[in-house]
């Protein structure tokens, strides 16, 4: 029997007749819960938000409650603002633009009760440039809120004003990053700002306070709201609530997306039970689980991991990859991450080194420029790895493949630079004979 999916935030997107307009979305009970928000003291909400536990879901899996509690607005001055990150350029992530393509209003209410919750009366929605379609079923979408009234000035008659606008990137994976999303929705060149002090909730756009989330969490807020804290955090474990909308891309039978209780099932059942299987029958070798920065992890490789026990006692487990639980806590606690939830899977027949050779061509592409290992080092990594591929190196290349990507990583202005590196760091650390014999090969030939 394939594991039933716990499908929360996609319940309707694929159903048979379900259409984006908002008559569609009111048939099934939309905008009800903002009805409640509404009644509701702000301070409730953020505090439902805060047992609910909901962790973000646009990569960092930071805390979304404690997120909000830095915007204080007993001492707050300045206005404050709300930013939905609807950039989505994580390689193997395909999540947002089904949330956006199928369901826009869950994602409108979900940003109307985080605005009223955290007193915000200007909110964006940053939209890649690749998702002309996106931007589109958006503004048909806003248009639609604001005649029903559920956007505007006082709205439903709560005296509550909010409005919403669409920005639409110009194709940039770094205008994901929240302070380079905020520099480019400023009008200007998309280069991160330094943290501290720019932390976004102190320093935002236009230097006011700002809160910038995901898509799919602020959703999230939305049946948060809607359950209570307390009940939306017994779906998956501890620490790790809620559903998940895994993409599963790479060597499986059936990729696609699929939502499930975080924790609710392990890498090797959503392969071989979710999945279908490896791709023609093949082994597993490697799986990248959360999406292409994260570390990747080896089939044949032990893991060790801190669980409780049944006794409820913290005890040592080792696993194989296909028993690692799909949660941002194992994944972390195995040396990788849950990230934005991309799942790439790899089969034995793939070359690690053209696999990496490949990333990294997307990073070197990528890296806006602003600081020098960043600059310098991804270009760099790239080009060894071209010439590591096409066997014209020496195995000392690849130690100073190692070496650049360890000289990025922590030594630049945002987390470009880890994700860059990270994925030469874990291949080496995982199939570093692969890299070493390409050397090898050329130089007996
Ligand atoms: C290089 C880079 C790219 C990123 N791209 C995205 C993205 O496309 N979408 C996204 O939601 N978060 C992205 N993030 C994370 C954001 O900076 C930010 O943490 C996130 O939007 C916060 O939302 P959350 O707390 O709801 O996860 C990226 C981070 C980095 C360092
Ligand atoms: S780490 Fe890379 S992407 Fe980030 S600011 Fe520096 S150069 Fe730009």
């Amino acid at each position: 029997m394939p594991i039933a999916e716990r499908r929360l935030i996609l319940k309707y997107a694929d159903q048979p007749g379900y259409t984006p307009d908002i008559e569609c979305y009111l048939k099934h009970g939309g905008y009800s819960v903002l009805k409640k928000a509404l009644a509701t003291e702000p301070a409730t909400l953020k505090d439902e938000v805060k047992k609910s536990q909901l962790r973000g879901r646009g990569g960092a899996g930071f805390s979304c409650g404690l997120k909000w509690s830095f915007i204080d607005p007993a001492k707050n001055t300045k206005p404050v603002y709300l930013i939905c990150n609807a950039d989505e350029s994580e390689p193997g992530t395909f999540k947002d633009r089904q949330i956006i393509h199928k369901d826009p209003h869950q994602l409108l209410e979900g940003m109307i009760i985080s605005c009223f919750a955290n007193n915000v009366h200007l909110a964006y929605i940053y939209i890649r440039g690749e998702f002309p379609t996106g931007a589109k079923i958006l503004e048909q979408a806003l248009a639609e809120a604001r005649a029903k009234n559920f956007l505007g000035k006082n709205i439903l008659g709560s005296g509550y004003d909010l409005d919403i606008f669409i920005h639409r990137g110009a194709g940039a994976y770094i205008c994901g990053e929240e302070t380079g999303l905020i520099e480019s929705l400023e009008g200007k060149r998309p280069y991160p700002r330094i943290k501290p002090p720019y932390f976004p909730a102190v320093l935002g756009l236009y230097m006011c306070p700002t809160i910038v989330n995901n898509v799919e969490t602020l959703c999230n807020v939305k049946h948060v709201i809607e359950m209570g804290g307390e009940a939306y955090a017994k779906i998956g474990k501890p620490n790790n609530t809620g559903t998940r909308i895994l993409c599963v891309s790479g060597d499986v039978e059936r990729p696609g997306y699929y939502e499930f209780e975080v924790g609710g099932l392990t890498l090797g059942q959503l392969i071989h039970e979710v999945c279908g299987g490896v791709k023609g029958g093949r082994k597993l070798k490697a799986v990248i689980p959360g999406g292409s920065s994260s570390k990747v992890l080896r089939a044949d490789k032990r893991f060790k991991i801190k669980a409780k026990n049944a006794a409820g006692e913290m005890e040592e487990k080792e696993l194989g990859l296909e028993d690692i639980p799909l949660d941002f806590d194992s994944l972390a606690a195995v040396g990788s991450m849950a990230g934005s939830g991309g799942v790439i899977v790899m089969d034995e027949t793939r070359d690690m080194v053209e696999v990496l050779a490949n990333i990294s061509e997307f990073y070197a592409h990528e890296s806006c420029g602003q600081c020098t290992p960043c600059r310098e080092g991804v270009l760099w990594m790239k080009k060894l790895l071209h010439r590591i591929n096409a066997g014209h190196c020496t195995t000392a290349d690849v130690g100073v493949l190692n070496s650049v990507a360890d000289n990025i990583a922590g030594r630049t202005i945002c987390a470009f630079g880890e994700a860059a590196s990270w994925p030469v760091q874990s291949f080496l650390a995982n199939f570093r004979p692969d890299f070493e014999a390409r050397a090898e090969k050329v130089r007996a030939a």
